[in-house]
C-alpha cells in the first residue's frame, strides 16, 4: 500500500534524518560524555551500548508502530488505538506534558551553546586562564538576561522550523543539517585523534574496566540511552505518525539507533583524547563541555576554529532535538485542537518560555528556590529522565504488549503482512517482558535512589 502521506515525510531517508535528528543532541553530545566520564569509561559504553540494542531499538519501533498505525499525533494516537479503553489518552497527555517539561529545562542547555557560539566565533574564550574560563561559565549562567535571551533565541528558531511544517520545516532541515553535522563531528575527531597523547583517552573510552561498573552506573546507562533515543513520551509515535506505510521500521528504527549510537561514540573520541591530552579531568560533571573544552581548545593548534566548529555541531545537535520536542506539542495543538500549525507553534513557543524562564533563573537568582533539594533546572532534569521517560515507556510497553492485538502489532510491522519480519517474536519477547521489567528496574531504582 503507497502512502502519498501529504502530512508526513516524502521519503524513507528523510523520515531517517528527521528522527535521527530529533534523537541526537545535547544528550549525545553533552551528556553522554560527561556521564561516561563519571561511571568510569569504556565499561559504561558497553553497557549502553547493549541496552540501546537490546531494549531502545524494540521501544523505538512501538513508538513507531503506535505512531504509524494511528496516523495521529501522541494523544490522539492513544485515543485511536485504545478504542473502548478510554483512559490511555491520559499516557499520551503525559507524553504531552513531559515533552513541555524536557523542552523547558533543554532548551537553557541549546541556549548555552549559541552563547558558546557567538563567544567562539569572537574568540573571546581564547587564550584565557582556565580560572577565567570556569568563571566566564559561571558568570554567564548565573545571570539573566543573556541567558535568557539565547533560550528565546533558540526557542523562535525552533518554533519557525516547526511552522514551516512536516516536509519544508523538519525533513528539509534534517537532510540538510544532520549530514552537516556529522561532517562536522568527523573533523573534529580527526583533530581530537591526532593530537599526542591522544591513546589515553581512547584508552578510557574503549577499554572496559568492570571493576568500575556499579549497580548505579548500569543504571545511569540505561536512563541515558532513553534520553538519548527520546524514547518514553511521544516524540517517535509523533514522527511514526509521518512516516510513509511502505518503509519498512524495522530498518528505520535501527538506522536510527545506530546513527544516534554513532554520534555518542563520535562525541567521546573528540573529547576524551583531547581531557586526556592536555591532563584535565575527564569526570568533571555537567560543566565537562562548557568548562573543561574550552581549555582544551586554548591549548591546541588552531583552537579558536576548532571550538567554533565543536559549538555549531552542539548547536546544531541541539536545534533537530528542540523541533522534535515542539513537534510532539503543536501535532497534538493542530490535530486535536485544531489550530492553525502556526498558532499552535507560537502559543507552546511562549508557554515553554514562561516556564523555561524558571529553569534559566534557577542557575542565577532563583538558585536558592528548590524542589526536594534539588534546583528548579535538576529537578526537571531529574523528573523527566529518570521518572517521566521510563513510566511513560513502561505504560507505552503494557499498552502495545498487553491491551493491543498482537496481529494488529504484526500486521503494522510487516506492512500488512508485504514483508517477513522473522525477528518478530523476539521482538514481541522484549516488548512484553525484558522491556518492562528493566523499566521497573530502573524506575524503582531511581525512588530508592
Ligand atoms: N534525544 C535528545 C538528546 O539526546 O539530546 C533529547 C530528547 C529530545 C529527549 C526529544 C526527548 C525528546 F522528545
Amino acid at each position: 500500500m503507497s502512502n502519498t502521506n501529504s502530512r508526513g515525510f516524502t521519503s524513507n531517508l528523510g523520515a531517517i534524518l528527521a528522527a535521527a535528528g530529533g534523537a541526537v543532541g545535547l544528550g549525545n553530545i553533552w551528556r553522554f560524555p560527561y556521564m561516561l566520564g563519571q561511571n568510569g569509561g569504556g565499561a559504561f559504553l558497553l553497557v549502553y551500548i547493549l541496552f540501546v540494542l537490546m531494549i531502545g531499538i524494540p521501544l523505538m519501533m512501538t513508538e513507531f508502530i503506535i505512531g504509524r498505525r494511528s496516523q495521529r499525533n501522541v494523544v490522539g494516537a492513544y485515543k485511536t488505538l485504545g478504542g473502548k479503553q478510554k483512559g490511555w489518552v491520559l499516557l499520551g497527555i503525559f507524553g504531552i506534558v513531559a515533552a513541555f517539561l524536557i523542552y523547558a529545562f533543554y532548551s537553557v542547555v541549546a541556549g548555552w551553546t549559541l552563547n558558546y557560539l557567538v563567544m567562539s566565533c569572537r574568540g573571546q574564550l581564547a587564550g584565557l586562564p582556565p580560572e577565567e574560563v570556569a568563571n566566564v561559565f559561571s558568570t554567564f549562567t548565573q545571570g539573566s538576561f543573556w541567558p535568557l535571551f539565547f533560550q528565546l533565541i533558540f526557542l523562535v528558531m525552533t518554533g519557525l522550523v516547526i511552522t514551516m511544517g512536516v516536509q519544508k520545516g523538519i525533513e528539509k532541515v534534517g537532510k540538510i543539517l544532520m549530514p552537516v553535522l556529522f561532517l562536522l563531528l568527523i573533523l573534529m575527531c580527526v583533530r581530537s585523534l591526532t593530537l599526542s597523547g591522544s591513546h589515553q583517552g581512547m584508552s578510557f573510552l574503549f577499554k572496559p574496566d568492570f571493576s568500575k561498573l556499579t549497580g548505579q552506573s548500569i543504571l545511569s546507562a540505561l536512563g541515558q540511552s532513553f534520553f538519548s533515543l527520546s524514547i518514553g513520551m511521544g516524540a517517535m509515535v509523533t514522527y511514526g505518525s509521518y512516516i510513509r506505510k511502505e518503509d519498512r521500521l524495522f530498518k528505520t528504527s535501527i538506522w536510527i539507533a545506530l546513527c544516534d549510537l554513532l554520534v555518542a561514540v563520535l562525541a567521546g573520541i573528540v573529547i576524551f583524547p583531547a581531557v586526556f591530552a592536555f591532563g584535565m579531568d575527564p569526570a568533571s560533571g555537567p560543566e565537562l563541555v562548557y568548562v573543561v573544552l574550552p581549555n582544551v581548545f586554548n591549548n591546541m593548534p588552531a583552537g579558536t576554529l576548532f571550538a567554533v566548529i565543536f559549538f555549531l555541531l552542539l548547536a546544531i545537535a541541539a536545534l533537530t532535538s528542540t523541533i522534535s520536542l515542539l513537534e510532539i506539542i503543536v501535532a497534538f495543538g493542530v490535530e486535536e485542537l485544531h489550530w492553525k500549525r502556526s498558532t499552535a507553534s507560537l502559543v507552546g513557543t511562549i508557554l515553554v518560555f514562561v516556564v523555561g524562564v524558571f529553569c534559566t533563573l534557577s542557575f542565577g537568582p532563583l538558585k536558592d528556590v528548590k524542589i526536594f533539594d534539588r534546583t528548579i533546572f535538576e529537578f526537571f532534569d531529574l523528573i523527566t529522565a529518570s521518572y517521566l521517560m521510563p513510566i511513560g515507556a513502561l505504560l507505552m510497553t503494557i499498552f502495545l504488549g498487553w491491551c493491543y492485538p498482537k496481529v494488529e502489532v504484526k500486521d503494522e510491522l510487516s506492512n500488512n503482512g508485504t514483508l517477513k519480519v522473522r525477528a518478530f517474536e523476539l521482538y514481541y519477547i522484549i516488548l512484553r517482558y525484558i522491556a518492562p521489567l528493566a523499566l521497573i528496574a530502573i524506575i524503582i531504582s531511581g525512588i530508592v535512589g
